[in-house]
């Protein structure tokens, strides 16, 4: 095995020396103009390039590959990870397969230097072009054949490309100042929904899917995980090289890389934690129940193929709650509070391992297919887990999440249907909240209208035909209508459901005690000033958002009645960021001064985007400079695109 990796690097490495000559291609950023480097400007004509615009392929608006013409199916990656200068090296070994007669390779790039391209030990041609109209989420580099490649044939390129640092990238280099251990630098990446593209050159749509072998190369002492399997790992003078395998077709945005200081503690034969050796015991302790989470899941829906369930908790600046990447969940460490009460983002990205990472949706105006199936399976574990009041408590504290969304974001807005209409400038402002929850609840509509055990049938076999593939809103309809029958397809108001903005078509009847409680708690406190700490303390996390929703439901509360929430309730004592974040926002909305400094610390500790950018738009209107002060003294907690929306948020 050692020999065969070794003659891999020695090839790598021979090819390095043999073409790292010439840069072929150059990165244009200027309206539509495109150019080449001098000597090549003749095949300008030669090979009849069009414009960007015009490559568009018919099925992903946001990538610029010719996904209709070929295919990748296959990628042996070699990367070279570089503290030093904040950059990946890497080769890519592509098996391609032609859809339809083409002598054209387009792949979507970002921020990086393609040095080679080869064919079978022949250089190829090529160039990168980038637009206005597609500057936020990418360039094309276009490649051409030496050949005419016929439908149904297949071939393997090589490219040999670096890393370029930007903010606006998928790689997030930290400084050893923003680890725990504050010795040794890391690295993670961020590639839903389009920024793969910024790692290593690919087809970075989620309507393709291929399997990958990845060789890391990483300095000594630190460790580097993908979302593959660990095949083989040895060690240099100076490095270490990791060998992984991932034998299931992946979107590329599931694609995910980890490298720093990591120790990985195993919690059952298949689940286990990564993270710095400073804090991985602790985080362990509290992910302690990954392995009854994922049993439960399996129940649920089928057997987890994936083997291995591993979970890096990440330092605080990645941006999200959780990202479902393949047997390599990666998780914040706001979901560590001590209490265990923040972790079912766990159970949300386990069950991506089927929702999205076995079926996947097709373009991201599908993401509901992704992240609608994947809470409607969430809620289906809360209640097997936890019962059918804990169901219900979640279920509101979702609708609410919903109803505030939509209203914020306007009842007419397309970004409030599960067809959202993508603004290529600001194609970051459709993922929201939407997708989620009205996925979920159409979801348990269809389910509610068909029984529950046809559903899970449905669900089964709807897994069973789109595992390994990407799946649009049509086949899911056409699927639903092929197991029910045509009858009760027809009545199934699909068209109020999917593509009609505002709130969805029927409301659910929640009917417990539990959930009766907080709303009536807070109704009482909204009507006659009345809190009660002891029933807050009773209240479980959910109750408490639950209570707090309510109670901004209305009109803006006065800093009196905030006053006395807090010296009632000792809401400053709160741990649950998922919770004392909505205390914030009724807070900082009612101008009340003494929470500024538990925000200050909450700024300063968390770099999660949803805990972060809401409260700072608050603080901004509560006092711009001390907004900018916060922002400026905390910069670099915030991950790129966070910071980048932080900042023009507040004007700077
Ligand atoms: N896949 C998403 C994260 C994501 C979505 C990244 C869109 C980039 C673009 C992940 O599964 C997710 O939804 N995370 C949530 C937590 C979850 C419990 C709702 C988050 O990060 O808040
Ligand atoms: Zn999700």
């Amino acid at each position: 095995m050692y020999k065969k990796v070794l003659q891999r690097i020695q090839q790598s490495q021979n090819l390095q020396l043999t073409l790292s000559a010439t840069l072929l291609t150059t990165a244009v950023g200027l309206g539509y103009a495109y150019y080449k480097t001098k000597n090549s400007q003749n095949n300008l004509k030669k090979h009849n390039i069009a414009k960007v615009k015009d490559h568009y392929n018919s099925v992903d608006q946001l990538s610029l590959t010719n996904i209709d013409k070929v295919k990748c199916l296959h990628y042996d990656l070699i990367l070279y990870i570089s503290f030093d200068k904040k950059s990946i090296e890497g080769s890519v070994n592509y098996h391609f397969e032609v859809t339809q007669k083409t002598r054209k390779v387009y792949l979507d790039v970002r921020n990086l230097k393609i040095k080679n391209i080869m064919m079978d030990g022949q250089k190829l041609e090529s160039m990168i072009i980038s637009s206005d109209k597609t500057k936020n989420f990418g360039e094309q580099l276009q490649i051409f054949l030496p050949n005419i490649q016929e439908q149904g044939s297949k071939f393997k390129l090589i490219i040999q490309y670096e890393t370029v640092e930007s903010k606006h990238s998928g790689l997030n280099w930290l400084n050893p100042s923003q680890t725990e251990g504050k010795v040794f630098p890391y690295l993670f990446t961020q590639s839903e929904p389009y920024w793969n593209r910024t790692i290593f050159p690919c087809q970075d749509s989620p309507a393709i899917k291929s399997t990958y072998s990845a060789q890391l190369h990483v300095p000594k002492p630190l460790k580097a995980y993908c979302s593959a399997k660990l095949i083989s790992k040895f060690e240099t003078e100076h490095e270490t090289i990791m060998n992984f395998k991932q034998d299931i077709p992946i979107p590329s945005y599931l694609f995910a890389l980890a490298a720093g200081n990591l120790e990985e503690r195993k919690s059952s034969d298949r689940t286990s934690v990564i993270s710095e050796p400073e804090v991985v015991d602790k985080y362990a302790k509290e992910l302690e129940d990954m392995e009854v989470q994922l049993k439960t899941l399996e129940e649920i829906i089928t057997p987890y193929e994936w083997e291995e369930y591993k979970v890096v908790v990440l330092p605080p600046s990645f941006p999200y709650g959780g990202m479902e990447y393949p047997l390599l969940t990666f998780v914040s460490p706001s979901i560590i509070v001590g209490d265990k009460s923040a972790t079912d983002v766990i159970i949300h990205e386990m069950a991506h391992s089927w929702s999205g990472n076995l079926f996947t949706c097709k373009n991201w105006r599908e993401v509901w297919l992704n992240e609608g199936w994947t809470v409607y399976f969430e809620c289906e574990a809360i209640r097997k887990l936890h019962g059918e009041e804990e169901y219900q408590i979640r279920f509101l504290m979702l609708d609410n999440e919903l109803k505030n969304n939509i209203d914020k974001i306007g009842h007419h807005h397309s970004y409030t249907t599960l067809n959202p209409i993508i603004d290529l400038q600001n194609p970051d402002d459709s993922f929201v909240g939407v997708p989620y929850i009205r996925g979920m609840q159409f979801l348990t509509h269809l389910s509610n209208f068909v029984g529950k055990h046809k559903f899970s049938n449905f669900t089964r076999s709807f897994i069973e035909k789109f595992k390994y593939k990407s799946v649009d809103t049509q086949e899911f309809k056409q699927s639903f209508k092929e197991f029910f029958g045509e009858q009760i397809y027809s009545n199934i108001d699909w068209d109020g459901w999917i593509s009609k903005p505002g709130y969805p078509p029927s409301d659910f009847e929640t009917n417990c005690e539990g959930v009766e409680k907080p709303k009536k708690a807070a109704l009482r406190f909204l009507n006659d000033s009345e809190v009660s700490k002891q029933e807050w303390d009773a209240f479980s996390v959910q109750q408490k958002i639950i209570f707090l929703q309510e109670v901004n439901k209305k009109e803006q509360l006065t800093k009196e009645k905030v006053k006395l929430l807090d010296e009632n309730l000792e809401l400053s004592l709160l741990v649950n960021p998922e919770v004392y974040t909505k205390w914030f926002v009724i807070a900082l909305s009612a101008k009340y001064e003494f929470i500024i400094p538990y925000v200050k610390k909450h700024l300063s500790q968390h770099g999660r985007m949803k805990f972060v950018r809401e409260i700072y738009k608050l603080l901004n209107e509560y006092n711009h400079d001390l907004a900018v002060e916060v922002f400026k003294s905390n910069e670099e907690l915030y991950y790129g695109f966070c910071h980048s929306l932080v900042k023009s948020d507040l004007k700077l």
